[in-house]
């Protein structure tokens, strides 16, 4: 069968991506031009920043994968794009370069949903893996438990309720002062830190097992700092990250653990930024070998964003045929599963 080339662009927040993908899988290139230095500054993503730099560097992003990967516009099959969820400025950079390629190619355009990107990562370096499958979705702006019933087609089993997993890392990082963002600076510190000295609250949610709730451990975190000022004593920030890190990352396990239980699931992956984390990687691997269940994780470098799992994603829904036309429009707040 001929071979599928697609290439596949995202600028939903802050990093300006593009990727040549064969067949869903095989990745030909893979740019990243990182945001994180500017944002910096600021302490978190500044969507005017971040669009400004989506324009100035996506044709140049665009140019550098095609050539990685020794390809032409011209031995391309298609172009994927992320479309939602993300901030609408930054999102509407990648949009408007994905439809003028494929307008000037005569190119079918795929939209895709940043999540099932992120999903979709697991497929890149596990030839093996296919639907169904039980999948943690950890980032920035989500966290979903989710069952992988076919490519695109998701069964919402759990989410959280407050923060995203990504997010309580982001602010917990701040508040002792390691900056933005936060997840790979707490799982880092915690390396130095015992994740048994101060006992963080595991939130349960009675109506759903499967949902999370991470603003009670981040409340928790901040009024230990306060307690702790006011009594003049000095945080151990080592300890207080490696303890609020343990906390998250048990619930995550637990919650996992369960739902692969009462599905019946013996596939397990994990995605999304959080998903690169070292604790909760080790965790999910442990807590999958005690009970028998294969564990599917992306490399770091395909947890957070990229334009790889983008690709991998437009793949099988180009193979299913789903197409977008020239009015499609970037949607900050797409939901899982909808096309
Ligand atoms: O998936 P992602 O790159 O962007 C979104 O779609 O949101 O996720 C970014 C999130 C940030 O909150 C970041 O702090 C977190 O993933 N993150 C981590 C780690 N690396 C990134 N959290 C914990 N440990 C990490 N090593
Ligand atoms: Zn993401």
């Amino acid at each position: 069968m001929k071979d599928t080339l697609i290439l596949a662009i995202e600028s939903s927040c802050d990093e300006t991506a593009a990727s040549v993908v064969k067949n869903g899988r095989t990745i030909l290139s893979n740019v990243i031009s990182s945001q994180i230095e500017l944002h910096k500054l600021y302490g978190g993503v500044v969507p005017e920043i971040a669009s400004r730099k989506h324009i100035e560097k996506v044709n140049q992003v665009v140019e550098e994968a095609l050539k990685n990967a020794d390809v032409t516009l011209d031995d391309l099959d298609a172009i994927g794009v992320t479309y939602g969820p993300g901030l609408v400025g930054a999102l509407l950079v990648g949009v408007a370069e994905a439809k003028a390629i494929a307008y000037a190619k005569k190119l079918p355009l795929v939209g895709v949903h940043h999540i099932e990107g992120h999903v979709s990562a697991n497929y890149i370096e596990h030839p093996d893996l296919e639907p169904p499958f039980l999948c943690l979705i950890v980032s920035g702006g989500h966290t979903h438990l989710v069952i992988v019933k076919d490519y695109g087609e998701f069964e919402i089993l759990g989410r959280t309720r407050d923060d995203a997993a990504g997010e309580a890392f982001d602010k917990v990082a701040r508040a002792i002062g390691l900056g933005y963002p936060g997840g790979p600076k707490i799982d880092k510190l915690s390396k130095e830190g015992n994740p048994e000295a101060i006992v963080f609250p595991r939130a349960k949610i009675g109506t759903c097992p499967y949902d999370f709730s991470f603003s009670g451990v981040k409340s928790a975190v901040l009024n230990y700092i306060n307690q702790a000022q006011m009594k003049g004593e000095e945080v151990n920030r080592a300890d207080l990250a490696a303890s609020f890190q343990k906390a998250v990352v048990d619930v995550l396990v637990e919650h996992t653990m369960l739902a692969a239980k009462d599905y019946k699931m013996d596939k397990i992956a994990i995605a999304g930024g959080v998903a690169s984390n070292g604790t909760l990687r080790a965790a999910m691997e442990k807590a999958c070998v005690e009970n028998g269940y294969k564990f599917y994780r992306p490399s770091p470098i395909f947890c957070t964003d990229n334009a790889a799992m983008i690709g991998a994603a437009a793949y099988y829904e180009y193979m299913k045929g789903t197409r977008h036309g020239w009015d499609l429009n970037a949607v900050p707040n797409l939901k899982l599963g909808e096309r």
